[in-house]
């Protein structure tokens, strides 16, 4: 899937947001995180079903939204997770899943209207929770950017590849000078005008690097000196990413994560390829930091529940190296 220009002046335009406050009552509201990136396959769904199970692993109730749901990658992966975890008897957690389809409605105001009603319904069900993941896809719609508009954390996975920088601006040929933001950028920044209007919380929007290659290591220079020029520019957070590692593409069709590969049973030999990965998820979710209202309640579950201590991802330690060398 390649990134699409809208077709209209009035498809730039962000929607306007939600459904009327009142059916949310502010003294609860969900910390949103949304992961966006109008480039296909740049690892939104990944990224989703692991921030997801890594918030569930630290005590806090998590709703998930697939606006992708034609695609439907991570609601297939989260049935996967669910069939997976009962014919393997493991208890693995699961989030409150919702799936909102694009309307299909015949005139655009019809549509947009539809799309709006099912998005705020699945965001309604969802509010008592502490965290929402809305995944979307890798293409412009209305649907996907009606997503944007409810972002406390905007996160945007991407590739480590230069075509894929254009995602965030045009950047002239010699790779020196920022020539515009794109339409992407643009679409984000518009959001975060509405929300400071509207007195909201600005948007925190983190840019993370997915399948950074462990060789070409002067393109990856490369890369991240432009991302840092990018960032102060565009104004978003830089994040460490993923690697380019195979067990993401073995692990997704079951709905595991690599947070799941110390639960025995799961069928995959911790290696140290794993260590590195999950750390890397560890320093992922270091990097976007935990939602403030989740976290008091989620230690004090643990607390209440007497759970054993817990390293800063909230999981138990890692095992030491040599014993999972060992285990190979
Ligand atoms: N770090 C990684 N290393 C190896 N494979 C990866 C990595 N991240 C994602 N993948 C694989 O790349 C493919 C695309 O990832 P994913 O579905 O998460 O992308 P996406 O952005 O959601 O795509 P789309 O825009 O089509 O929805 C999947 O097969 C996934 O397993
Ligand atoms: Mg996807």
């Amino acid at each position: 899937m390649t990134s699409q220009t809208p077709q209209s002046p009035s498809e730039t335009q962000t929607p306007e947001t939600q459904r009327p406050e009142t059916q949310r009552p502010e003294s609860h509201r969900p910390h949103i995180f949304v992961m966006g990136n109008e480039k296909g396959g740049s690892g939104k769904s990944t990224t989703s079903l692991h921030l997801s199970v890594s918030l569930l692993k630290r005590g806090y109730s998590v709703g998930c939204i697939d606006l992708d749901a034609r695609q439907g990658t991570l609601s297939r992966t989260i049935e996967n997770r669910i069939a997976y975890a009962k014919d393997s008897g493991l208890a693995l957690e699961i989030p409150e899943h919702r799936r909102v389809y694009r309307s299909e409605a015949e005139t655009k105001s019809q549509a947009e209207a539809e799309d709006r009603a099912n998005l705020g319904q699945a965001v309604d069900e969802l509010w008592a929770l502490d965290c929402l993941v809305i995944d979307t896809p890798g293409s412009d719609n209305y649907l996907s950017r009606l997503g944007h508009t409810y972002a406390d954390t905007l996160i945007t996975p991407l590739n480590d590849s230069f075509l894929d920088l254009d995602l965030l601006a045009r950047i002239d040929r010699e790779g020196q000078k920022i020539l515009s933001p794109s339409v992407y950028s643009q679409m984000v920044w518009e959001q975060r005008q509405r929300r400071a209007m509207a007195g909201g919380k600005p948007i925190d929007w983190i840019v993370m690097r997915n399948r950074l290659s462990h060789i070409d290591a002067r393109n990856k220079r490369e890369i991240g000196r432009l991302l840092d020029m990018l960032a102060k520019r565009i104004q978003f957070r830089l994040a460490p990413g993923f690697g380019e590692r195979v067990i993401f593409r073995e692990l997704f069709p079951k709905g595991l994560t690599l947070l799941d590969l110390r639960e025995k049973g799961n069928g995959v030999a911790l290696n140290m390829s794993h260590v590195s990965a999950r750390q890397e998820v560890r320093a992922l979710l270091k990097a976007i930091g935990l939602p403030d209202t989740g976290e008091a309640e989620a230690s004090s579950k643990q607390a209440a529940s007497g759970t054993q201590a817990a390293s800063d991802s909230g999981e138990p330690a890692e095992p030491p190296l040599e014993r999972v060398a060992a285990a190979e």
